[in-house]
């Protein structure tokens, strides 16, 4: 990472409790932008960061630029997300402890483009790689790291010019999408007057890294 002053750093529990305000303002700032188009509100985000502080196995990992949180990514064992995110791993006969599930990662786009988002997936993917070697640890066997993400059509007029998709970025972290594995997650949309189901798919790659291994 060639940027001065930013540190990425690892919270959990009473930690992340105390960042969670500026959390939760950084993901309503980010996921305003297309694809997202999010209009949320602290409070929920407040309750849904909350998750992430009390589950056990789960990290957020923080970009911090001097005393200012500038990015944030989240993981947590698939058995602590809701039930939107654990269903197409049930229906598709995935055993759920196996699954570490990748939240999300927000960037402040002054910042990106430094490689920040390639860190935010290794410091996600070493952890859950080593609770699935701690012999200590009370998860199942960690076989598979999974995130979502949202559909949106080609066409689609909000779609800005400059938008590029990531697809190409997660490819090269060694994700793939199966597009079978799908959900939908609500939220208000910039312009909705009300929460509207959204489709998500969702991308896999295993734990140890080994392309062979059936996800
Ligand atoms: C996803 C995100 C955190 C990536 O952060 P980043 O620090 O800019 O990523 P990096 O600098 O590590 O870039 C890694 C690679 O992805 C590419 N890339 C990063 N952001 C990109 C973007 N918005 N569009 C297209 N390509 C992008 C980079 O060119 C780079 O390519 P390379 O590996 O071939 O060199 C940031 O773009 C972001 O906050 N996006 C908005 C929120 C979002 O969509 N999050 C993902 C779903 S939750």
């Amino acid at each position: 990472m060639d940027i001065p002053n930013i540190r990425l750093c690892s919270s959990t529990g009473a930690d992340l409790e105390r960042h969670i305000p500026e959390v939760a303002r950084l993901r309503l700032q980010v996921f305003r932008d297309f694809p997202y188009l999010y209009d949320g509100d602290l409070d929920y985000e407040a309750r849904y960061l909350r998750t992430y502080s009390q589950a056990p196995g789960s990290l957020v990992v923080l970009a911090v630029d001097g005393e200012r949180v500038v990015g944030a990514s989240t993981g947590l064992p698939l058995m602590a997300a809701t039930d939107e995110v654990k269903a197409p791993f049930i229906s598709h006969n995935y055993d759920p402890t196996t699954v570490f599930y990748l939240g999300e990662s927000v960037l402040l786009p002054d910042y990106r483009g430094h490689g920040i988002g390639v860190l935010f997936f290794e410091a996600r993917e070493a952890h859950a790689r080593a609770l699935a070697s701690d012999p200590e640890s009370s998860f199942g066997p960690l076989r598979h790291l999974a995130f979502c993400a949202v559909e949106r059509g080609h066409e689609d007029p909000r779609r800005p010019a400059s938008h590029v998709p990531l697809d190409r970025f997660w490819c090269k972290r060694g994700y793939r999408r199966h597009p079978q594995l799908r959900t939908s997650f609500s939220w208000r949309e910039l312009g909705e007057a009300a929460e509207t189901p959204k489709p998500m798919v969702f991308w896999l790659k295993s734990v140890s890294g080994n392309s062979s291994e059936r996800i």
